[in-house]
């Protein structure tokens, strides 16, 4: 029994704190995690329900490849990527580095497969 009945008060008081301090610790936890993992969580919610991946290939051929290669990538300005004959690494090739009037670098590095992989069920 203590003699002072104020020290239980003290007690939850100095678990409170405690308490909060260690929240907001693993909120900075958290935040680093974010910030590490590629953008994954902050990007989460933003995308289309894309199938393995939250780069969705159709959206961004859409936004960044159709006036070059028409509206429905059958080709205008760059030629038709429907029933592609280049095979993968010649397509991630060319996404990537360019080619005479196709613009090096529109995707970024890690999401040029998932492009390839779009174009080549293009039929
Ligand atoms: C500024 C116009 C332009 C834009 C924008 C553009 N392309 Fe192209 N693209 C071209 C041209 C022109 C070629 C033909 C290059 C050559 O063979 O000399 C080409 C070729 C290609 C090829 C090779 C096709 C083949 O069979 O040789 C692929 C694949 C391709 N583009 C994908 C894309 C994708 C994916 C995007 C969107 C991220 C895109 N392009 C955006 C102009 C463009």
């Amino acid at each position: 029994m203590s003699k002072n009945p104020v020290i239980p008060y003290i007690l939850i008081f100095a678990l409170g704190i405690g308490l909060i301090f260690f929240m907001s610790l693993y909120g900075i936890d958290q935040k680093k995690e974010i910030a590490d993992g590629d953008g994954e969580a902050t990007e989460e919610g933003t995308k289309e329900e894309g199938a393995s991946s939250e780069f969705d290939a159709e959206a961004v051929a859409q936004q960044k490849c159709i006036g070059c290669h028409g509206g429905d990538l059958k080709g205008s300005v760059g030629p038709n990527l429907h029933g592609e004959d280049k095979d993968a690494k010649e397509l991630h090739e060319i996404i990537k580095n360019g080619k005479g009037g196709m613009p090096a670098g529109l995707i970024p590095d890690e999401n040029i497969d998932d492009m390839v992989d779009y174009i080549l069920t293009l039929k």
